[in-house]
């Protein structure tokens, strides 16, 4: 399947859903504590996710006005970072996670974008894979009770597996 193909699905999927990304506010913080707290074994912190929004590294995916999901990332010189990604339980598997992975990638056209996952972790290994994350390595014990997978996107490896 071409990118382009990946792109007109998931704009099939989102077409009904009047998804906005953009830059995370403070007063968006409540509701990114709530989808963080309900996604994750160990979420980060509300500090640390104000943090990301001052540094503007967090933007939202917001539909009929409610914060949905989110995702956060640094750049460091050519080299992104793709640190958080999250989508409320409610609105899963309706393309916003897609959404905000091509917001990144659109935005980061000329780098390489790294990532760690746990590799208990389908629904995202698989949504990376999608958008051509290749694995490239372990980070052993990165998590309390598990290893990382390490994946990496090319700015021109653009096919998936
Ligand atoms: N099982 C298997 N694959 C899944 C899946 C699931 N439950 N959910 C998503 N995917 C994969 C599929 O390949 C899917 O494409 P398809 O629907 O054409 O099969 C692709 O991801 C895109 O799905 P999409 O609807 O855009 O994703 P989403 O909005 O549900 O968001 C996550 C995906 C990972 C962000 C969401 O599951 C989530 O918030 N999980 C909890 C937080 C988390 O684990 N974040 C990642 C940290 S590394």
């Amino acid at each position: 399947m071409t990118a382009g193909t990946k792109k007109q699905e998931s704009e099939e999927k989102q077409k009904n859903l009047e998804i906005k990304i953009r830059e995370g506010r403070e007063e968006d913080i409540e509701k990114i504590v709530l989808i963080e707290f309900s996604s994750f074994e160990s979420p980060w912190s509300r500090n640390l996710l104000i943090r990301s929004i001052k540094k503007k590294e967090l933007f939202v995916a917001e539909l009929n006005g409610e914060v949905v999901g989110y995702i956060v990332f640094s750049k460091i010189l050519d080299e992104v970072h793709l640190e958080n990604i999250a989508v409320d339980e409610r609105w899963r598997r309706k393309g916003i996670g897609s959404k905000l992975l091509e917001f990144l990638i659109e935005k980061n056209k000329e780098s390489s974008i790294f990532l760690e996952v746990r590799p208990s972790n389908t629904p995202a290994i698989n949504l990376y894979k999608k958008y051509g994350f290749k694995k490239i390595g372990i980070r052993k014990k990165y998590y309390v009770n598990e290893d990382a997978i390490i994946m990496m996107r090319n700015p021109e490896n653009i096919q998936p597996d």
